[in-house]
């Protein structure tokens, strides 16, 4: 074997191969966050769980009720809640804005940074998941 090839395996199993061969596929962050925080009321498929109550939309048909668009401004302000707590009063949904806002802080509390971006980063990564739930509309 040459001294070149025996120095590479030697680095490969440095590298923790074996651990790369049963890597998991990677996380989908939006997928995570609903099933820890929204599938309790919306359900695991986002129709509104095993016992939907009037008031609880289906989340599978948002684009579908607007016309074929994904209402994506109204669902951000929907799941960030916290304009929504200032114009309308109080949602029987938390305003998730608070939640991140809450979450954002221990992880940076090194320098200085606005607690949005990690606000944000969460929020839009729900509407990448919600987005992906979305059903196709029925045929005319
Ligand atoms: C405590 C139950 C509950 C939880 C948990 C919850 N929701 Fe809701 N959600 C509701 C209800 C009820 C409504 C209907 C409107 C309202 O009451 O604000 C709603 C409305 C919505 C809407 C607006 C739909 C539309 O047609 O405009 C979106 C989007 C939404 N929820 C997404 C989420 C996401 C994403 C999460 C998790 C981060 C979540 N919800 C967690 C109960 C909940």
């Amino acid at each position: 074997m040459s001294h070149a090839l025996r120095n590479s395996i030697f680095l490969l199993s440095l590298l923790g191969v074996p651990a790369l061969v049963h890597a998991e596929p990677p996380l989908d962050l939006g997928q995570r966050e609903y099933a820890a925080n929204c599938a309790i009321c919306h359900g695991p498929d986002g129709k509104g769980g095993e016992r939907p109550t009037a008031d609880m939309p289906d989340l599978t048909v948002l684009a579908n009720n607007n016309g074929g668009q994904f209402p994506l401004a109204r669902v951000y302000g929907a799941i960030d809640g916290r304009a929504e707590l200032r114009t309308h009063g109080l949602s029987e949904m938390t305003a998730w804005g608070n939640y991140y806002a809450m979450m954002a802080i221990p992880d940076h509390d090194d320098y200085r940074h606005s607690p949005e971006a990690f606000i944000r980063s969460r929020i839009l990564a729900l509407i990448d998941y919600l987005q992906s739930l979305q059903q196709a509309a029925p045929a005319p």
